[in-house]
């Protein structure tokens, strides 16, 4: 014992201070702490807490309606093609034709954490009419990233045969369609709080004939939970 305070002694003065209450008796220790109770200090220190977990939990509020918000994911279609098009003649569309629409489109992910998405679909629209769907396979946009991906939509030529505008549309050299496009996918906030999240993009477009691409894209979209 008296080897143990000969190394204590000549540290700081706070283990010196520790040893002294050590030193003490039991009893004064409690009467000494009872004290504490009603000190303005102890009060003061117990405000000071109130004060910190408030602030905290401001932050921790202030974090999930800002930082940690969920920000639309956007769809962009940077470029596209309709392959098969070129088979096409001045007023027609042979009914053996494969036409083909794949599309370069990227998903641009605005939130500080990942945006994972399943499949997506695409529905196409000729004169109103259904004329073809597509599917993309699943995929994750990490935080603040842009994902690039390929997607292919399925034509089904004996549909676009039946719209009527197609002769006139043929003879001047574009189709206008519109797409509909859904992508349903979640982000995680702070690996617990999962919000679910599904986009919706509908986009007119035209496909002209000479180039088979894409253009005069003009996309809407929105974002429902
Ligand atoms: C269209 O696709 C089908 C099935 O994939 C194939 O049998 C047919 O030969 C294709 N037609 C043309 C014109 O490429
Ligand atoms: C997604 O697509 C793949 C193949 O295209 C299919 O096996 C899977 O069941 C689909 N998942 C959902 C959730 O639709
Ligand atoms: C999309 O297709 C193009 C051309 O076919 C190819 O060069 C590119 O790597 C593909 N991108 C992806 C993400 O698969
Ligand atoms: C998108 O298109 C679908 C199907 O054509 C329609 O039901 C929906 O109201 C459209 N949404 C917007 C935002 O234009
Ligand atoms: C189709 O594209 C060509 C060039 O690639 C352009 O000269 C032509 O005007 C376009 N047609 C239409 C209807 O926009």
């Amino acid at each position: 014992m008296a080897e143990k305070e000969e190394q204590t002694k000549p540290l700081s003065t706070t283990t010196t201070r520790s040893y002294q209450i050590n030193g003490e008796h039991d009893h004064a220790i409690s009467i000494d702490l009872k004290k504490h109770h009603h000190n303005p200090k102890y009060l003061k220190c117990c405000g000071y807490i109130s004060a910190l977990i408030l602030i905290l939990a401001f932050t921790i509020l202030m974090l999930i309606f800002t930082v940690f918000r969920v920000k639309e994911p956007v769809l962009n279609i940077n470029s596209g093609k309709i392959n098969g098009l070129d088979r096409a003649s001045k007023n027609t569309i042979r009914l053996d034709t494969n036409l083909t629409v794949v599309a370069d489109v990227s998903i641009e992910n605005p939130n500080v954490v990942a945006f994972k998405f399943g499949n997506t679909t695409t529905t196409l629209y000729y004169g109103g009419v259904v004329v073809g769907n597509g599917r993309n396979p699943a995929g994750v946009a990490e935080a603040g990233k842009t994902v690039r991906t390929n997607m292919t939509i399925d034509v089904m030529t004996e549909k676009i045969l039946g719209v009527r505008r197609l002769t006139s549309d043929l003879s001047y050299g574009a189709l206008g369609m519109r797409s509909y496009t859904s992508i349903s996918g979640g982000v995680k906030i702070l690996k617990i709080i999962k919000k679910n999240v599904v986009v919706k993009v509908n986009c007119s477009m035209t496909f002209n004939i000479t180039s088979q691409a894409i253009q005069d894209q003009i996309c809407m979209q929105h974002m429902s939970f």
